[in-house]
């Protein structure tokens, strides 16, 4: 046991993490953005423009279509919720009168009435991206709304923000880190994970296979550098679930799901919830992938081999005799016109001495297909092949490896 703990403590180390109690395990909930943006014309589109019809519905539908029992939380506004100007006499925030007539505490309410929580936007600029105002007074003052504004959120009931504030426990997302990686600066990860429940650090995620595909490389090429600061109350954010929307074939879509579960990424959907289909829904809702995105421990997973044919590992839960199980990824990153089911090419043949080279290794492990209800599919000793096929164009396999012991041999 000390032997796993030791090893694993260099490979996973997590550097001191924001303890305001929240994010204990990756976020999950629905964000706006990807999929509506800054619609504001509620007269053209009453169901696709910002405005409360839109959370609540979404809420609605959480509840209803089973996403709040398999976890998913947090109702997240983005960009465009509010007037164009502050409060005059006050200087608060105030949301569009026409879009949001009831205002955000009512919203906020109505949210919580369904066991949801409440997140909402906002920008350490002047003005937001979509011209909304930020934080900074502008004309080169000193002072700015931070402490007005939080104390506006705080108010409403807001449960989850980029900026924390006083008392309310607020799960506080910080998106600027992006901005220096796209200004090539290097963030101080030890401080953002210090001051930030999950933060962005990348491109805006939009609904294609190229996108989550650059994401994931950027993930892989970082993993040595990030997975130290991903855990428990601090948490990188790849952006969102795009599952659910027209950009990926089924197969992309459990690799996503597959992959952000790897990363412990916080799960937070973009898409029109009253058109995702039952087969994208089974995704979303799969309580298998789910548990090792939740998985307490929270290691930040990594590519152990890279190139078309990818593996990628994280250890879980359980310990077994001081003795990890793992959750492996094989992704298919090969296009190809012949049909795969006589490729050889698509079969997976890696020994798990290799996969699991870095890590305390138990003799045998019972092998489970988290994308076929977590089916038993055989048990393998360390020194086996792990042999899967894996479809081509972003598919994906997921096991879980769990050591089988005397008194332990099951999930
Ligand atoms: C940035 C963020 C997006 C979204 C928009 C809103 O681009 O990265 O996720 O919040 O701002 O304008």
């Amino acid at each position: 046991m000390a032997t796993v703990v030791f090893l694993l403590v260099c490979i996973f180390a997590v550097a001191s993490s924001l303890d305001n109690g929240l994010g204990r395990t990756p976020p999950m909930g629905w964000l706006s953005w990807m999929r509506y943006a800054c619609e504001l014309d509620c007269d053209t589109y009453p169901d696709q423009c910002i405005s409360e019809r839109l959370y609540m519905k979404i809420a609605d539908l959480l509840v209803s279509e089973g996403y709040k029992d398999a976890g998913y939380q947090y109702v997240n506004i983005d960009d465009c919720w509010s007037e164009k100007e502050r409060e005059p006499e006050t200087l608060k925030l105030i949301a569009d009168r026409k879009r949001f007539p009831s205002g955000i505490k009512a919203l906020a309410d109505y949210v919580h009435s369904k066991g949801l929580k409440l997140g909402i936007y906002t920008d350490m600029g002047t003005k937001t991206c979509a011209g909304y105002p930020g934080l900074l007074i502008g004309n080169g003052s000193a002072t700015d709304y931070i402490l007005l504004d939080a104390e506006t959120y705080a108010s409403w009931g807001i449960d989850s923000l980029k900026y924390d504030c006083p008392g309310r426990p607020i799960l506080y997302s910080c998106s600027w880190p992006a901005y220096q990686v796209s200004e090539g600066k290097t963030p101080d990860y030890a401080s953002i994970a210090y001051h930030c429940n999950l933060w962005r650090n990348f491109d805006d995620i939009i609904d294609s296979w190229q996108s989550v595909s650059s994401i994931i490389d950027f993930y892989a090429k970082n993993q040595d550098s990030f997975a130290k600061y991903n855990g428990p109350g601090a948490w990188f954010d790849p952006d969102m679930i795009i599952v659910g929307n027209t950009g990926l074939s089924y197969e992309q879509s459990k690799a996503q799901m597959a992959l952000w579960a790897i990363f412990s990424a916080p799960l937070l959907m973009s898409n029109d919830l009253t058109a995702v289909s039952e087969q994208f829904k089974h995704i979303l809702l799969n309580k298998h992938v789910i548990a090792i995105n939740q998985d307490p421990f929270g290691f930040m997973g990594k590519r152990v081999i890279a190139g078309n044919e990818q593996v990628w590992v994280k250890p879980v839960y359980p310990l077994v005799n001081g003795s990890y199980s793992f959750a492996i990824v094989y992704l298919n990153q090969r296009t190809l016109g012949i049909p795969t089911f006589v490729s050889q090419i698509c079969n997976f043949n890696y020994s798990l001495s290799r996969i699991l080279d870095k890590f305390e290794k138990a003799d045998f492990y019972n092998v489970y297909d988290l994308f076929a209800d977590a089916k038993l599919l055989f048990k393998l000793s360390v020194q086996e092949k792990l042999v899967l096929h894996v479809n081509t164009s972003g598919s994906v396999r997921m096991v879980k490896l769990v050591p089988v012991s005397a008194d332990h041999n099951s999930l």
